[in-house]
């Protein structure tokens, strides 16, 4: 081995540390700081409620089926994909997510987008039996059914429970299906999905384009 002067590619273990900081320092700053940064003023829109616990357990079994795996809950802006004429609603604002963790952006779209579903069909009935049957509803559907949120019942339904309204052809004569509390909660987290209030305003401390002064000669 020569005992010249080392050139500028050859490795030691200072570099490679030194490097590796470099590169994992530059990672959080960009991945953590800057983002973090950019969203600690957020504050929750007037027009959002925060869930409740019905509608948040509702949440947890959207989690646990899958439903993030094929619909997402991030309309776009109108430069990116057609989402408003889609009937989904105005593009997102990081406010709108004020009370999600985690978010269920997703990004799959196999199926509509739902950020907005609540305001789009805020029927119970139709939410409920939708997911009893999809495709008593949207003829040709791959939406899974879920069978299981719901029991298939001979005779009446007892005080209390909630009959869903099917379309005709779902079931045997005498037979009702009784919406199970996990569906009732899924439907209540389903129909509060409405971000219909208009976006905020961008934030004081944002940069805003000088305006013109007219008067000056
Ligand atoms: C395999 C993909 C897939 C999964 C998983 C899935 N969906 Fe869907 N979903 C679709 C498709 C495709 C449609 C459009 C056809 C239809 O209306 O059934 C749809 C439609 C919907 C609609 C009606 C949307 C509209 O704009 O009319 C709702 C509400 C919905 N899904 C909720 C759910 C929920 C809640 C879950 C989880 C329990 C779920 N989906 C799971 C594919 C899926």
């Amino acid at each position: 081995m020569s005992a010249g002067k080392k050139s500028f590619w050859e490795m030691d273990e200072l570099r490679l540390v030194t490097g590796a900081m470099v590169i994992l320092g530059g990672a959080t700053g960009l991945l953590v700081v800057m983002p973090y940064l950019l969203l600690e003023n957020v504050r929750p829109p007037v027009g959002l409620k925060p869930y409740t616990s019905d509608q948040l357990i509702g949440r947890q079994s959207y989690i646990a089926n899958g439903c993030v795996y094929c619909h997402s809950q991030q309309p776009r802006d109108i430069k990116q994909a057609p989402d408003a004429t889609r009937g989904w609603g105005r593009a997102s604002v990081a406010a709108d997510y004020a009370y999600d963790t985690p978010h269920l952006l997703g990004t799959m779209r196999t199926g509509p987008d739902l950020l907005n579903i609540g305001a789009r069909q805020p029927s119970k009935d139709w939410q409920l039996g939708h997911l009893y049957q999809p495709r008593a509803y949207t003829p040709g559907s791959i939406m899974p059914s879920y069978p299981y949120l719901f029991e298939l019942r001979q005779g009446a339904a007892k005080a209390g429970e909630t009959v869903v309204n099917l379309p005709p052809g779902l079931t045997q004569p005498g037979q009702v299906v009784v919406a199970k509390p996990e569906a009732l909660a899924l439907v209540s987290y389903l129909l509060s999905l409405d971000r219909t209030y208009p976006a905020l305003p961008p934030l004081p401390s944002m940069p805003v384009a000088p305006t013109p002064d007219k008067d000056k000669p």
